[in-house]
């Protein structure tokens, strides 16, 4: 496994990132052995969500994790809040982000996270209010780092001028198929192409400039949720390329799609949403694979992109 000292933040954290988004469709038995083949492969980093199954996910993994026989202190447990799709809004208001974290932690069965990141930006958001619900957290020590997800620039800018503690990670969806993160610098001012629009205001470089750890959901999905391009018919081109270097590399296609997002040198991690032991083992295969320059750009052309 490939490990990440994250400036401003935990050190010796896995590159890959083990998402229970889907865990609770696992019973407790089969959670914990999915944790611990995830721990087994390196992975000591898993990340929640407040709304992944309604809580569930963390549910199953609070009471899987004791028969793991992993100590909680050698894991880092992340989760996120915000969503609410049951009242069908997004709050990050005081008392919404502190009621949140009770319940991520009773659901967890722990007394710390040792990160908390807002979901999805809640339109009405007020920065003073998340001030003072991380540092009330932090000063109970019922968190330890704080960060976001699906961020923009500004949004961090106005967060950062109130918030004390550092933003240290931004969750953010990049893959060789949703490669918007770094497609609009290639084409700038290109109007013959939509790549070249502007969806993000530039949040790549605004991370690596302020140290934050971007990491990268859904790494292998098409679009938002249709199944994964390794191995997918629209995906010829793109699949020739993953076969013959994970034929050099002696790996699966999959881990070369995941060593593409871990040769970017902003350092992201990468989060794997699969409750497969033996996909998961596939994507851990990534971090025996350094690409070269002239490898990550094949790559990037062949998911049906193009040199201006
Ligand atoms: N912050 C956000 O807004 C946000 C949004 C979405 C997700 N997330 C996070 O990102 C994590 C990952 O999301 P995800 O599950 O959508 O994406 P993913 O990890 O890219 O998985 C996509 C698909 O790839 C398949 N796959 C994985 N390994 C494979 C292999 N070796 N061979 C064949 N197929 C393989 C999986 O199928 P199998 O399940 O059959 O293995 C799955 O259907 C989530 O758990 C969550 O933590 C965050």
């Amino acid at each position: 496994m490939k490990m990440l000292d994250v400036v401003n933040g935990p050190k010796n954290v896995s590159r890959i990132i083990l998402g229970c988004m889907r865990m609770p469709a696992l019973s407790v038995d089969e959670a914990a052995r999915m944790i611990s083949v995830a721990s087994d492969m390196g992975i000591n980093f898993f990340d929640h969500a407040t709304c992944y199954g309604d809580g569930e996910a963390e549910t199953r993994f609070g009471d899987a994790l004791p028969k793991t026989g992993i100590r909680r202190e050698d894991i880092f447990l992340q989760s996120k809040c915000g969503l609410h799709f049951d009242t069908k809004e997004f709050n990050w208001s005081k008392e919404d982000i502190l009621k949140s974290t009770d319940e991520i932690l009773s659901r967890l069965k722990t007394d710390y996270l040792d990160a908390l990141l807002l979901h999805r930006p809640d339109l009405l958001y007020d920065p003073e209010e998340i001030a003072e619900a991380f540092d009330q957290l932090y000063t109970a020590g019922k968190v330890k780092y704080f960060g976001v997800s699906n961020v923009t620039p500004m949004q961090l800018e106005l967060l950062r001028k109130y918030v004390k503690q550092p933003l240290i990670f931004n969750q953010l969806q990049f893959s060789l198929d949703q490669s918007q993160l770094v497609d609009q610098a290639l084409y700038l001012n290109n109007k013959t192409t939509d790549r070249s629009i502007d969806r993000d205001n530039g949040i790549l470089d605004y991370c690596r400039l302020h140290d934050i750890t971007i990491q990268a959901w859904s790494p292998l999905q098409i679009g938002m949720f249709k199944g994964c391009f390794v191995d997918h018919p629209d995906f010829p081109e793109l699949n020739e390329v993953l076969g013959q270097l994970g034929e050099k590399y002696g790996v699966p296609k999959t881990a070369i799609a995941i060593a593409w997002i871990l040769r970017h040198p902003a350092k992201m991690q990468a989060i794997a949403g699969t409750m497969n032991p033996d996909h998961l083992k596939d994507i851990c295969d990534a971090t025996k694979v350094d690409l070269t320059h002239n490898e990550w750009y094949q790559l990037y052309l062949a998911s049906g992109k193009f040199l201006p």
